[in-house]
């Protein structure tokens, strides 16, 4: 039989929406908020309108594109959280009036969970998916876990940050050196004319597999505080060679303890995922492990590390696979230790 899920995801300030036969991508279709740049962050009731304007135009790009009809689907899947509240309940009221009007069933979704997930979206017969268990290092704009992945919705965190996530230091990073919003991929793309060794930042001691990245954000910050006393002109005429040192200083932080993890569980299947897995400095740290260490990698392509409704799909086919279907009742979750069961 030919399954067809449509997902959903609107956990942040991307509207997205996705159409799978089985696990693979008939269309994924992502509309960007610009409204939120001039703010230099996501303006969480701006990114909610946005989402109500978005998502009926994004639903039917996804079925046309597809080439499907709304009565041939058999599932909506849709990210419940974690994420910002106002955003995540437009996908959620979409989702259940969709399922509602066209009887199929709803299925929800786990926002971190469908990162990882997305290493089991195919484009092609050819497409390499990982086994369990592997390791997956997912890192966003408000997460950074080590995950211990022993099956599809079998996870084990077993590392986190205690402060600020990756993309979060990448963010305030780039805000710092007076750079717009999100300041990642600005970073990644300016990183490459620069010099990773150019400058030094101080690395955290933190204990096992957990993270911290505020304090690279004080270093960087002190740093170009006093530099600019002396020079005022020291950010324009340092701009790449910063960029790269700081990109080095962050992946050398995630590469670390991800190779302790590795380490301590034996696991050497090695996935990335979620929106900073697109950068490029990463992608190098993980193929040098992989020459170095014998490990096996998994880095998703760039239009399925960050946010995107074929990852929350591929969640969802699997869920429906197992009849895990969600009642009409159910509320979204703004952090992933505040899920209830519905
Ligand atoms: O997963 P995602 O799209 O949204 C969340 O669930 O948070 O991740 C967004 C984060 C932002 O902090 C953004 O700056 C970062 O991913 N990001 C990158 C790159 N592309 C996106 N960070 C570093 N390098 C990139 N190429
Ligand atoms: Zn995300």
């Amino acid at each position: 039989m030919n399954t067809y899920i449509l997902g959903i995801e609107s956990s942040c300030d991307d509207t997205s929406a996705a159409v799978l036969q089985g696990t693979k991508v008939l269309s994924n279709v992502i509309a960007n908020q610009q409204v939120h740049e001039k703010y230099g962050g996501v303006v969480p009731e701006l990114a909610s309108r946005a989402h109500q304007q978005n998502i009926i135009p994004v639903i039917e790009a996804a079925l046309k594109e597809a080439n499907i009809e709304k009565k041939q689907v058999n599932a909506v899947a849709f990210t419940r959280g974690p994420g910002l509240l106002g955003s995540l309940l437009v996908g959620t009221s979409f989702a259940k009036a969709f399922a509602l009007s066209m009887n199929i069933p709803l299925v929800e979704v786990d926002h971190m969970q469908a990162h990882i997930l997305a290493h089991f979206i195919t484009e092609n017969d050819q497409s390499k998916t990982p086994d369990f268990p592997f390791l997956c290092l997912t890192v966003s704009g408000g997460h950074t876990q080590i995950v211990k992945v022993n099956d599809y919705f079998n996870m084990e965190i077993i590392g986190k940050t205690i402060d600020d996530a990756a993309g979060e230091a990448f963010d305030k990073a780039a805000k710092i050196m007076g750079l717009p919003y999100p300041g990642g991929p600005l970073i990644d793309k300016l990183a490459k004319e620069g010099n990773p060794q150019a400058f030094s930042f101080s690395e955290p001691r933190i204990q096992e597999l957990d993270y911290s990245f505020s304090g690279l954000k004080t270093s960087i910050l002190y740093f170009l505080r006093d530099q600019l006393r002396i020079d005022s002109d020291f950010i324009t005429k340092n701009k790449a060679d910063l960029c790269a040192s700081i990109q080095h200083t962050i992946v050398d932080i995630l590469m670390k303890k991800l190779k302790l993890a590795s380490i301590q569980t034996g696991i050497k299947q090695v996935a990335i995922a979620g929106g900073v897995s697109a950068n490029s400095g990463l992608h190098s740290a993980m193929q040098d492990a992989e020459k170095e260490l014998g490990w096996t990698i998994f880095i998703p392509k760039i239009s399925y590390s960050t946010d995107n409704a074929a990852m929350i799909a591929v969640a969802g086919y699997y869920k429906f696979l197992n009849k895990e279907f969600a009642a009409q009742s159910l509320t979204p979750y703004a952090r992933q230790s505040s899920k209830k069961s519905s």
